[in-house]
């Protein structure tokens, strides 16, 4: 049986080490040297030429190499009857929750004033923040969205939640579909944005959402790029209300070295690195779905394509 990884080749070694582990069985193939494409059985996939998946007829399953599946579904190519299955990786979650965690502190905490403080050569103390009352506010609350909000609300801050259907984890105040989305911005000092992109959520953070927002308030962004209109967040902090951003993702990938954001005083942008799903904890479960595959047994975190998440 053959393993066909279809993504960049600094990451295949690591992979390569755990599959040899623990599933000597399937042969690892490195994308783009597939010398017999008819004999690819599963695949491991990310960010891969759309179109690239239906050189492969007798394609069993495909697993994806993160959380997001925005980049399969935009894929029109797919083949339409192979199943797909996204990683749910415990590592890859905590490093999502570290990073939010990191970004709402920082602003909470005026990290950023006391930086220039410092290099001013001030003593300047500013009036204490109150945590109880600070609302953050989580949009997209699935797997790593619910762990960050958990996170956060034990820091002591006032967490809700938003998502489409309005369902959430136990205990998360929370905030439905569009109608509910102006009233959930609107009770938000601290946005962390974990949606998934679908054609729903592309440029949801945009002029209107963000004039909804409270003055002073800031947005992390650790979901994908395509959920923030560049112009109108940079419009939002060069006239207000929003007084901060911490981007972890960008659109596009790599950020154009002449693209406003690098430079603007407001704007803190990391290379996508929130998190990084982890070979060692997250290789077990692939192996675990294709061994399912084999037994017709059923599928763990199986992608519904129709809904894109
Ligand atoms: C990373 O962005 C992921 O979706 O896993």
């Amino acid at each position: 049986m053959k393993l066909l990884f279809l993504s960049g080749a600094d990451r295949a070694e690591a992979w390569r080490a755990q599959f040899a582990k623990l599933a000597p069985e399937l042969e690892f193939v490195q994308w783009p040297d597939v010398p017999d494409p008819a004999a690819i059985d599963f695949a491991l996939v990310w960010k891969y030429p759309p179109g690239e998946l239906a050189r492969y007829p007798n394609l069993k399953l495909v697993s994806s190499l993160g959380a997001g599946i925005d980049h399969i579904v935009g894929d029109p190519h797919f083949p339409a009857h192979v199943p797909f299955v996204r990683l749910v990786d415990p590592s890859l979650t905590d490093g999502m929750v570290e990073y939010a965690i990191y970004g709402a502190l920082r602003h909470h905490r005026q990290m950023r004033q006391y930086e220039s403080f410092q290099r001013a050569g001030e003593w300047r103390p500013l009036p204490a923040p109150d945590t109880k009352s600070t609302r953050v506010g989580v949009a997209g609350v699935g797997e790593i969205g619910g762990a960050v909000a958990r996170a956060l609300a034990g820091l002591g801050f006032a967490v809700a939640g938003w998502s489409r259907s309005g369902d959430g984890p136990e205990g998360l105040e929370m905030f439905a579909g569009a109608a509910g989305w102006k009233p959930f911005l609107a009770r938000t000092d601290i946005l962390v944005c974990v949606l998934p992109l679908t054609d729903a959520t592309r440029g949801i953070l945009n002029a209107e959402a963000f004039a909804a927002m409270p003055q002073g308030s800031a947005l992390i962004n650790i979901a994908r790029g395509g959920h923030v209109v560049a112009a109108d967040l940079v419009a939002a902090l060069d006239s207000g209300p929003v007084a901060y951003a911490l981007l972890d993702v960008t659109d596009p990938e790599p950020l154009p070295a002449i693209h406003p954001f690098w430079r603007h005083p407001k704007i803190e942008i990391t290379p996508h690195i929130a998190s990084l799903t982890n070979p060692a904890t997250a290789a077990p479960q692939v192996v675990e779905n294709v061994r399912a595959f084999l037994n017709g047994k059923p599928l763990r975190n199986l992608v519904d394509r129709g809904q894109g998440y």
